[in-house]
C-alpha cells in the first residue's frame, strides 16, 4: 500500500460559531488553551502520519498556515491547499485530488476531537484493507446526525438525518479512503443544501460494490461546531489535566487539578480545578471555577468565571455576577461602567449572544 497520508479539512462557514468565526477560524479557538486543530494533527502524527495536507478557506487561511506553519514542531510535513468555497466535503476530497495522489489517506474533520486518537482505525485499516472505512459512535438521537446501517461488519447504507432512524450510529468526522473516493466524489450531485456531501459520494462507494467497514469509536468524540461542545471539549480534556504550577501565586489559593503557567501572577484569588491559566495572565480578587480555560495575557479582576473558555489578551473586571458557560473571543473587554447614570453599554459584533442578570 502506498504511504498513508493524513487530509485535515480547515475551510468551512463556521456558522453555527458567529461571531467568533467572523474574525477567525473556529479550528483555533483553543480547547484546555491549545487550537482544536493541534489535537487532530497530534493525532495523525502518532498515527505514525507525516504527510498531511490541511484544506484552507480564503479568508481564514493565512491564519492557519500562520498558526501551523509547516508541520515540522509536529514532526510531520504540511501541504496547504485553499478551497475556494465551501461546497462540501466531498468537493476538498476533489480540491485535494493533486496532493493524494494515489495515496491512501485518512480525512479528519478540523473541528473534530477524539479522545483516543485514530492508531486503532490505522491499524484496522492497514489489516483489513477496505475500499474505505468509516468511524461511528452510538449516540441517543440519531436524527440529527448521518447515521450508518450495518450488514454484519460492512456498512450496508449512509442516511443522512433520518427521521425514522433504523440504527444510532452516527458517522464520527474522521474517515479512511482510497483513491476510489475521488472518482465518487466526481460522481455525486450536490444536496439540497448545495453541497457535495461525503455520505453521498461513500454511498456511491457502496453502491459500486466496494468494501466500506465500520469501526465503532470507544472514547469519546467531539464535533466543536457549536459553542456548547466547545465547552464541552474543553470540560474533557481539561478532565485528563496533570497538575503545574509555575506561575506566582500571592494570598491565593489552588485546589485541584490545576495548571498556571510560567509569568502569571494570581493575587488575592482562587482557582478550583480543573483548570487552566495561560502565560502572563494576571488574575487578582478572583475566583475561577472548573472546566474554565484562560489563555495567554488575561486580565481577571473582580470577577467570578466558571466553566468558559477566555481567549488571548481579553479582560474580565469588577463583575457583580459569576461568568459562566461563555466562550469570550480575543481582545474582548467585559467591565462595569461608570457609576453614572446606571446603565448597560455594549459595543457588541454581529450573532454575538449576551445574556444579562
Ligand atoms: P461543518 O462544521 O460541517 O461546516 P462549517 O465549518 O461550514 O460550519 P457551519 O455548519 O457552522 O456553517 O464542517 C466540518 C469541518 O470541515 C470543519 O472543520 C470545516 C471543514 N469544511 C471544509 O474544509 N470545507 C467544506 O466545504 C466544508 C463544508 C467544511
Amino acid at each position: 500500500m502506498a504511504d498513508l497520508k493524513g487530509l485535515i479539512l480547515s475551510g468551512g462557514k463556521g456558522t453555527r460559531l458567529r461571531p467568533i468565526t467572523h474574525t477567525s477560524a473556529k479550528q483555533l479557538v483553543p480547547v484546555a488553551n491549545k487550537p482544536v486543530l493541534f489535537y487532530g494533527i497530534e493525532s495523525l502524527a502518532e498515527a505514525g502520519i507525516r504527510d498531511i495536507g490541511i484544506i484552507i478557506a480564503p479568508g481564514t487561511g493565512a491564519e492557519i498556515r500562520e498558526a501551523a506553519g509547516d508541520g515540522e514542531r509536529f514532526g510531520v510535513s504540511i501541504t496547504y491547499i485553499e478551497q475556494d468555497a465551501p461546497r462540501g466535503l466531498a468537493h476538498a476530497v476533489i480540491t485535494a485530488e493533486d496532493f493524494l495522489g494515489d495515496s491512501p489517506f485518512v480525512m479528519y474533520l478540523g473541528d473534530n476531537l477524539l479522545r483516543d486518537g485514530i492508531v486503532e482505525l490505522v491499524t484496522q485499516f492497514r489489516s483489513k484493507q477496505p475500499d474505505a472505512l468509516i468511524l461511528l459512535t452510538q449516540v441517543p438521537d440519531p436524527e440529527n446526525y448521518g447515521v450508518a446501517e450495518l450488514d454484519g461488519d460492512r456498512v450496508a447504507r449512509l442516511v443522512e438525518k433520518p427521521k425514522d432512524p433504523s440504527s444510532d450510529l452516527a458517522l464520527v468526522g474522521v474517515y479512511m479512503f482510497t483513491p476510489p473516493i475521488l472518482e465518487a466524489a466526481r460522481a455525486i450531485q450536490p444536496s439540497w443544501r448545495g453541497e457535495l456531501e461525503i455520505t453521498d459520494a461513500i454511498q456511491h462507494l457502496i453502491d459500486a460494490g466496494m468494501t466500506v467497514d465500520p469501526h465503532i469509536v470507544r472514547g469519546w468524540w467531539k464535533d466543536t461546531g457549536q459553542v456548547q461542545d466547545m465547552l464541552d471539549a474543553n470540560r474533557l480534556i481539561l478532565d485528563d489535566l496533570d497538575e503545574r504550577i509555575e506561575g506566582e501565586l500571592i494570598d491565593s489559593r489552588v485546589e485541584g487539578r490545576v495548571v498556571i503557567e510560567p509569568g502569571v501572577t494570581l493575587e488575592r484569588s482562587t482557582v478550583r480545578g480543573p483548570a487552566i491559566i495561560g502565560r502572563g495572565s494576571r488574575i487578582a480578587n478572583a475566583y475561577i471555577g472548573p472546566y474554565t480555560a484562560i489563555a495567554e495575557d488575561v486580565t481577571i479582576d473582580g470577577a467570578e468565571l466558571e466553566y468558559s473558555i477566555v481567549m488571548e489578551g481579553s479582560s474580565i473586571r469588577d463583575l457583580e455576577g459569576r461568568l459562566e458557560a461563555s466562550l469570550i473571543g480575543r481582545n474582548v473587554r467585559i467591565a462595569r461602567g461608570p457609576a453614572q447614570p446606571r446603565a448597560y453599554r455594549f459595543v457588541v459584533g454581529d450573532n454575538a449572544e449576551i445574556a444579562i442578570l
